[in-house]
């Protein structure tokens, strides 16, 4: 495949296609957490239907997010900052949107199959071993791209952005395949132990080698560039990537400390989760110093707004990690609600929101004009903020009552009831961060297509 290369102005139409992916499967995604938060709350209402039931519709939700919003969204302005930092054009569009068209194939397969009750039944690992082989393609086809449009660079200085991209997309594209045991095709499984600490040695790294260096990327690109700083330390930038590298992918095993895997393994898992502080922090510092004295730069910029606000909520879920590998902390917070409240802390606030920021950020800079509606925007930014720290409330809530019951031997009959308040809190934030999502796949699309100027 060719470089393409005339003297037109760049078409950034991989960076298009994946900016309506990300906005597109928000809203499924979304949707598919609601149905899921109104089942918790009144299980007979939708009649036991196979399709929807929870078992189906959890999963549903979380490969969506993960595969559907966030990762997309985060690749969307990565396949916009590459090519420009490094003062080149992307090797292949044709290629970048093939793959986007691949993408979407791939996430509305999970869609249908995991409906039908297709499903590899491990956390993280559902989605049956044709669409496991496709997102592992995806991923290579990714990396192929940008790989290549680092060899044609004119720019010869590696910035960090495109360190971040190059390690998540390669090192996913290799955990996914040994995670869902993909020379397996029948089960995607191993047998006992072995396959809970590959499985979780996968799933953890969904985050800590995916979404946190594509959010790194895009931070990393988005708070220079809108406060028109120098990055305040180079080395704190190598410092972070390959700390996280050496850390992250130790610490899966905090997900198994009440089962029965090697002592051994639980100490180096909780002793790396309390080292994590030294990637977070690096990276934190780094962009935290840069926008120092900036913060009205960062209000007046919506995509700015949105990155920035996830770097906050990334240091909240990174602190409340370490503790939560404690084995003291955890007989309390483990197999409830708290849980749940750190995954949307980690994949909503933090990787979610900068995902959004990397889209506000980068959709003007590809048509050459505002937004549609910068108040859209705005408004989408104060309903996913609110809805999540509403989340991380009555999910903490509950996960301690839970919790606590659970230590006192107290029966679950009686505390669901206890819980079911929160619980219906949590589906109207729901239905809120839905409504924003809508609006926000609106405005995406409006921006793309409104011809002549956008609105303030
Ligand atoms: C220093 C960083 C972090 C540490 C030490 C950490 C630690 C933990 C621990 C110990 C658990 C397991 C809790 C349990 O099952 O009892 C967990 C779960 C989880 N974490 Fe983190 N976390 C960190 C950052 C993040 C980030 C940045 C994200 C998202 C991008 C994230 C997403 C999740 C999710 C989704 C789960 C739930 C997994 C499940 O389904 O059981 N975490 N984390
Ligand atoms: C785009 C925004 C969202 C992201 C990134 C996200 C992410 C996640 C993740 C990672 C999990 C797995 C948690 C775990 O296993 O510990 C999860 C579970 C869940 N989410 Fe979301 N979520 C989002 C929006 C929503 C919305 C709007 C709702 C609606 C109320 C919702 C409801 C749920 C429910 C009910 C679960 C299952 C919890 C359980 O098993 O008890 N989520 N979500």
């Amino acid at each position: 495949m060719n470089a393409e290369i005339n003297e037109s102005a760049p078409s950034y139409a991989t960076a298009k296609a994946f900016c309506y992916t990300s906005a597109f499967w928000m809203m499924v995604a979304t949707f598919y957490g609601l149905l899921g938060a109104t089942e918790l709350v009144a299980p007979d209402l939708t009649g036991n239907l196979g399709h929807i039931v929870f078992g189906r519709v959890r999963p549903t939700h979380i490969n969506l997010v993960l595969f559907g919003f966030v990762t997309p969204g985060l690749l969307a302005a990565a396949f916009y900052y590459i090519p420009r930092l490094l003062g080149t054009r992307l090797f292949s569009e044709k290629l970048g949107v093939f793959t986007a068209v691949a993408w979407n194939l791939a996430l509305a397969t999970a869609v249908i199959t995991l409906a039908m009750g297709m499903t590899q039944g491990r956390e993280y690992a559902e989605l049956i071993w044709p669409i496991d082989v496709t997102v592992v393609a995806a991923f290579l086809l990714v990396f192929f791209n940008f790989i290549m449009t680092v060899r044609q660079r004119e720019e010869k200085v590696l910035y960090v952005s495109v360190w971040y991209v190059l390690a998540g997309c390669i090192l996913t594209a290799c955990t996914y395949a040994l995670g869902n045991v993909i020379w397996r095709p029948n089960s995607g499984a191993l047998v006992g132990i072995p396959d809970a600490i590959l499985l979780w040695f996968y799933g953890h790294n969904v985050f800590g080698l995916l979404l946190t260096p594509l959010s790194a990327g895009v931070a990393y690109y988005v708070i220079p560039r809108a406060t028109r700083s120098p990055l305040y330390s180079h080395t704190l930038s190598l410092l972070g990537f390959w700390s996280l590298l050496v850390v992250y992918t130790h610490i899966g095993t905090h997900h198994l400390l009440q089962v029965p895997v090697p002592t051994w393994l639980k100490v180096v898992a909780i002793v790396d989760s309390i080292a994590m502080v030294i990637p977070v922090m690096a990276f934190l510092i780094n962009i935290w110093y840069t926008a120092k004295g900036k913060l009205g730069e960062i209000h007046a910029d919506i995509g700015a707004k949105f990155v920035f606000t996830g770097t906050i909520m990334y240091f909240f879920v990174s602190i409340q990690g370490s503790f939560m590998a404690l084995p003291d902390v955890q007989r309390v917070t483990h197999f409830n609600n708290w849980v749940v409240a750190h995954a949307h802390i980690g994949v909503l606030g933090f990787a979610g929101m900068i995902a959004l920021g990397g889209l506000y950020y980068t959709i003007p800079k590809i048509t050459g004009r505002p937004l549609f509606s910068r108040f859209l925007a705005d408004f989408q930014y104060w309903m996913i903020l609110i809805g999540m720290v509403g989340f991380t409330i009555v999910l903490t809530i509950a996960g301690l009552i839970q919790g606590n019951a659970w230590l006192n031997g107290e029966t679950v009959y009686r505390v669901l009831p206890e819980i079911h308040a929160y619980y219906v809190t949590r589906a109207g934030l729901g239905l809120m961060i839905f409504s924003s999502a809508v609006l926000g796949f609106y405005n995406v699309v409006r921006s793309f297509q409104t011809r002549s100027g956008g609105r303030p």
